[in-house]
């Protein structure tokens, strides 16, 4: 059996990717194989996608010609040393692996192989996600297209330099645990002003998914989006006074910035 698409690790992102290829026309589940050592997970895939698995990471590194690294940044190294021997040219390597560079993936898997760097975020598993894709000199703009047109299947996808890299994992990598506290203090306020906890979540939840969904669609400036909704003297210009009296802004920059030089840290 021929294998297009193979995978190292079959965990949680593994999984989005798989789902999101698995809408492809013409895709075929009997051409993906994917390496997972832990045989229960491996099994519950196999009947899930009808996909191929294997605990041995070295059968999808000698079959497959597109590969997601998709393993632990802690268990990359380990990774590395059983396939480095198998990986040339004819592979491309797609790494989601957090902070692991493509200078440090280079190292850990020769020269010879292409290599894609992708950095998803969570929101890939509800087929919203959002991806950052950055290709190694020696990828072809095909590579970064089909790759491309792999994750768009689970979202959004935006080719940038590896230097961002540090700014899109604060961004779209930690954002879902930012925008989930915004909608935390939402839900808490409703409380406050005397909702039942659960509609409170359900109303924040839900505004919170109307507003990118409407957003994406008009797409409208933001700043002419809010002075619309808040007609002066209006309940909506009344809350948007307390927040642009406060340091709303710059708590969500230093925020970013926190979390982008950790990244950074990390990645070293
Ligand atoms: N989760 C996120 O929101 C997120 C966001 C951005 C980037 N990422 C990146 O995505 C990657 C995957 O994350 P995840 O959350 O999907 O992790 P995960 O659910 O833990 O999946 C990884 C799987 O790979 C298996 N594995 C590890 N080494 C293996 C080997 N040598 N052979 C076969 N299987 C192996 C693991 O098994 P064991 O558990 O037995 O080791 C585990 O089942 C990570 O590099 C992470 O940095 C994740």
């Amino acid at each position: 059996m021929k294998t297009s698409l193979g995978f190292f690790g079959a965990g949680k992102m593994a999984e989005g990717i798989l789902a999101a290829a698995a809408c492809q026309k013409g895709f075929d589940p009997q051409t993906v194989l994917m390496a997972e050592k832990i045989p229960a997970r491996a099994q519950e895939l196999a009947k899930r996608y009808h996909v191929r698995t294997t605990p041995d990471v070295k059968d999808v590194a000698r079959a497959a010609r597109v590969i997601f690294l998709a393993v632990r940044p802690q268990d990359l190294a380990a990774l590395a040393a059983d396939v480095k021997p198998l990986l040339t040219a004819k592979t491309l390597v797609v790494s989601i692996a957090a902070g692991k560079s493509l200078a440090t993936l280079r190292k850990l898997l020769g020269t010879g192989v292409r290599l894609v760097r992708v950095m998803p975020n969570l929101a890939l598993r509800a087929r919203e996600g959002m991806c950052a894709i950055c290709p190694a000199k020696n990828a072809t703009p095909a590579d970064v297209k089909r790759v491309a047109k792999i994750l768009n299947g689970a979202g959004r996808t935006v080719v940038l330099p590896e230097k961002c890299f540090d700014a899109v994992t604060a961004l779209s990598g930690s954002g879902p645990a930012f925008f989930a506290f915004m909608e935390q203090a939402m839900a808490a306020g409703g409380v406050k002003l005397g909702l039942p906890k659960d509609a409170a979540r359900l109303l924040a939840e839900q505004t919170m998914l109307g507003t990118a969904a409407y957003l994406r669609q008009s797409g409208a400036d933001l700043e002419t989006f809010i002075s619309g909704v808040a007609t002066p003297g209006g309940t909506t210009a009344a809350g948007m006074d307390v927040l642009r009296a406060s340091d709303f802004a710059s708590v969500v920059a230093a925020t970013l910035k926190a979390a982008s030089d950790r990244s950074a840290e990390l990645g070293k």
